[in-house]
């Protein structure tokens, strides 16, 4: 993989963004790009990386910077695993394809969300690197018995159990831009968004030429078949994930299983308790429970509660190879990414998720180069300083 730091078109992700947000029609732009209710925690997640500071070690040479690192003992190029982000085959044609493809491209991680458009068994396919399996119990046990099963012959290296959605959040946006109607597959709700989606012609025929609004196949409700995306917001209300469910996913799932959603130390020690092999450090992006404390922040009590038993992950607000680099340096194993790649796909499809990730690696050689640290490996706290009143915020 190359090292070089060319300033290309794309310098950084909010380039991305800002193409995204030009091609795509609103409704499918403010569904990557928004957050629930008042969208503090959205901003708060990015904000907290401002408040972390670099102590770098200037006039040190590291001629080669080493990214690579293993994340549930397998091999990646660096400290990045893309996040699950459904219904990605709305922003781009077989979008999670792309987007994995994209991934294994780069020898990083990819997550398949259940919300998927694409078939698992294709997007397995798709990847040369290792892709997780990111489990929500829409449909029942069956269903997502039937999945786990699947998942598993496709060679899903791991199991993702989200567990921050007893509902969906309230994305005032999607609410505004009338999600649910469009979603509803009836004609006549769907008439409004004409007007929007004719001027994203481009978008448009490629959503059409890709088959328009997919069922969800992974989702395949016994003797009803694939659901539907009208049903899904009700189907989620009746899934929830409990840590008594861990029971029986841990017995139907014998490789590794990472638990995402963990906000506190408490539900770390638990996650450990229910036999997962890693854990995620993550707020669902700020689109859930809006007014959580950011994940870096958390990060440090997370971690003194069981960051010698279990690998500890974090997401939120990675925007930058910087950021990448702050979450290593407070203890951070890898970090996922979702609305980083997510703007790439919106952008330029796979090239696109190419470009973020390329982004994303280049900002973290030069970090590392400027810090006077050449290796990932070796970021500890010694190279960043962290406000006083980060430490007090757990509770035991
Ligand atoms: C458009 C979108 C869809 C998402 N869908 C899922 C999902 O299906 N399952 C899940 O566990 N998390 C989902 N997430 C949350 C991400 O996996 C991840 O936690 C979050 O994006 C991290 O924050 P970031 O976007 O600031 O990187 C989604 C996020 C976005 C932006």
């Amino acid at each position: 993989m190359s090292q070089s730091i060319q300033p290309p078109r794309v310098l950084n992700i909010e380039d991305l963004r800002r193409i995204a947000k030009r091609r795509l029609p609103r409704v499918v732009f403010d569904y990557i790009d928004g957050g629930a209710e008042a969208e503090l925690t959205l901003r708060a997640n990015c904000r907290a990386f401002e408040a972390v500071t670099f102590r770098p070690r200037c006039a040190v040479a590291t001629p080669a910077c080493d990214l690579r690192t293993t994340v549930l003992g397998t091999p990646l190029s660096m400290p990045l695993i893309l996040a699950p982000v459904g219904s990605s085959r709305l922003i781009y044609p077989r979008g999670e394809e792309a987007a994995a493809r994209a991934a294994g491209a780069a020898g990083i991680g990819y997550t398949l969300s259940t919300l998927s458009g694409c078939c698992l068994e294709d997007v397995a396919a798709a990847s040369k690197a290792p892709v997780w399996y990111q489990l929500y119990l829409l449909g029942g046990r069956d269903c997502a018995l039937s999945a786990i099963e699947r998942a598993r012959v496709a060679g899903f290296l791991a199991l993702v159990v989200t567990i921050d959605t007893p509902v969906a959040g309230m994305r005032e946006r999607d609410l505004r831009n009338r999600v649910k109607e469009l979603l509803s597959r009836k004609l006549g709700m769907m008439l409004p968004f004409v007007s929007q989606f004719l001027t994203k012609p481009r978008w448009l025929a490629a959503f059409l030429a890709d088959g328009g609004l997919m069922k969800f196949p992974n989702i395949v409700v016994p003797g009803e078949g694939p659901m539907l995306y009208a049903d899904v917001t009700t189907a989620l209300e009746q899934s929830m994930v409990s840590w008594q469910d861990l029971r029986w996913i841990r017995e139907a799932w014998s490789g590794p299983i990472v638990i995402k959603g963990v906000h506190t130390g408490d539900d770390g020690r638990r996650a450990v308790d229910a036999g997962a092999d890693a854990l995620v450090v993550s707020n669902h992006g700020g689109r859930q429970l809006d007014g959580v404390a950011p994940t870096l922040r958390v990060l440090p009590e997370v971690l003194a509660a069981v960051g010698d038993r279990i690998e500890v992950l974090l997401d939120g607000g990675i925007r930058r190879g910087s950021d990448i680099a702050k979450a290593l340096c407070l203890g951070a194993r890898a970090v996922l990414a979702g609305r980083a790649y997510a703007y790439g796909l919106g952008a330029a499809g796979g090239a696109g998720v190419a470009r973020a990730i390329e982004v994303l690696r280049t900002d973290l050689i030069r970090t590392l180069k400027l810090l006077g640290c050449a290796s990932t490996a070796k970021l500890d706290e010694s190279y960043i300083d962290i406000p006083a009143d980060w430490r007090s915020i757990g509770r035991g």
